[in-house]
């Protein structure tokens, strides 16, 4: 008992953790995974199986006895491949042996950086609403989270002089996400060109999660990292979770400048060795033959986007039209309710999860975040409910 008594005690612990919210995301699907029978537009994660030729491919590999470590860097088969599908789908180019890392997920990619390049009190510049993520991973490696709110007066795009208002002296970098989780928003070219010249005149890193590149449905998806002399400044951070439907592979990568790549290297070194060896190999199935499964799921989302959000319209909630990703932002203000007790009266009335906008930063409040992964039946039985209750509240 007594021990039991001392682990709990703040004390023992870091106090950058101790003061670190647990997600918001999690407590509401606490209550969700407690009721039966919901349709759920709450997840972030692909309603699709991995396609079968990437599982089967993996399974082969497995039997092969591809079972080992392999290169701290990622297999160098998958690193050239990340680079050849980098330079043709992004016009970037990326040595790889020494300008790619394959790691965790995405999300470790995000970490390795963070602590690659911060010293205690630096600043890093992100805009939210945004992945529940940021903000944390920011702190966990002693650095300043500062914000850059967006709206849906900008369609959700961080204006680059808000972004140069909250440059400071201690600025490190500058972290962007497009298409965006949970707004959908992309930039647009002009707005690239202009982050990428304050990038410039301050000196700056730009961190950028493409992750949702592929599911861009309006317009060309364009890098920052394409732009002149931004490759030397910029990480560029993709993955398999998404467009691919590999989220339980725990598969991504970074591609930048090689100081900051092998920077990188040496924290993966320690604490991961290598990313798991079957999902290298199914990482690069996806790369060489997984473009027409992608596409159809991509076509799909396409398709539930351009009903949720006419829908969510109809039903009263103002919704921008998210560019990419798979996720619909709509203002539930003119209800009056809060995020939070939109989400919870919602569920509890009509058995429909939608995540409170407060879930991914302040300036997500009088929003909530539909994300469109689930079948189109159930975003149509969800949207004749969510009429129902904005109607009758
Ligand atoms: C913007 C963004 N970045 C990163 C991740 C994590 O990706 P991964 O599964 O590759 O770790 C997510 C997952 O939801 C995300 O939305």
């Amino acid at each position: 008992m007594k021990e039991a008594k001392s682990l709990r005690d703040p004390k023992k612990l870091a106090s950058h953790i101790v003061s670190l919210p647990k997600s918001g995301i999690r407590d509401f699907f606490e209550l969700v995974n407690s009721m039966g029978d919901v349709i759920s537009l709450g997840i972030g994660e692909p309603d699709f199986v991995t396609p079968r030729h990437i599982r089967e491919h993996t399974i082969l590999s497995i039997e092969k006895g591809h079972t080992s470590y392999t290169s701290n860097l990622g297999l160098l088969s998958l690193r050239q491949e990340i680079s050849r599908y980098v330079s043709k789908n992004y016009s970037v180019d990326y040595d790889p042996v020494k300008e790619c890392i394959v790691t965790v997920g995405v999300s470790e990619a995000l970490d390795l950086i963070l602590r690659a390049i911060i010293n205690p009190g630096d600043e890093i510049i992100y805009h939210e609403p945004c992945y529940v993520s940021y903000r944390s991973e920011i702190i966990m490696a002693h650095g300043v989270p500062i914000v850059v709110p967006t709206g849906p007066e900008n369609n959700f795009m961080p204006l680059p002089t808000n972004i140069e208002n909250a440059i400071s002296p201690k600025t490190k970098a500058i972290m962007l996400n497009f298409p965006c989780n949970p707004t959908g928003a992309s930039l647009d070219l002009s707005s690239i060109s202009k982050i990428a010249k304050l990038a410039k005149k301050h000196d700056l890193i730009v961190i950028t999660d493409e992750i949702y590149s592929e599911l861009t449905y309006d317009g060309e998806h364009r890098t920052i990292a394409s732009l002149p002399d931004m490759k030397e400044r910029t990480v560029f951070l993709h993955g398999f979770s998404k467009a691919y439907a590999m989220t339980g592979f725990r598969i991504g990568y970074a591609c930048g400048p090689f100081d900051l790549i092998d920077a990188m290297m040496k924290i993966h070194q320690y604490s991961m060795l290598c990313a798991p060896t079957l999902a290298q190999e199914a990482g690069l199935e996806a790369l060489k033959n997984g473009k027409k499964e992608m596409l159809k799921m991509k076509d799909e989302y396409h398709r539930r986007r351009d009903f949720i959000v006419p829908s969510l319209n109809e039903a009263g909630l103002d919704c921008v039209m998210p560019k990419g990703a798979f996720y619909a932002f709509p203002s539930i203000k003119r209800t009056g309710l809060s995020s939070a007790n939109f989400a919870k009266k919602f569920l509890e009335d009509h058995k429909v999860a939608v995540v409170p906008g407060t879930a991914f930063g302040s300036c997500g409040e009088g929003f909530v975040r539909c994300a469109y992964a689930t079948s189109f039946e159930n975003i149509k039985e969800a949207m004749k409910r969510i009429k129902i209750f904005v109607d009758r509240v």
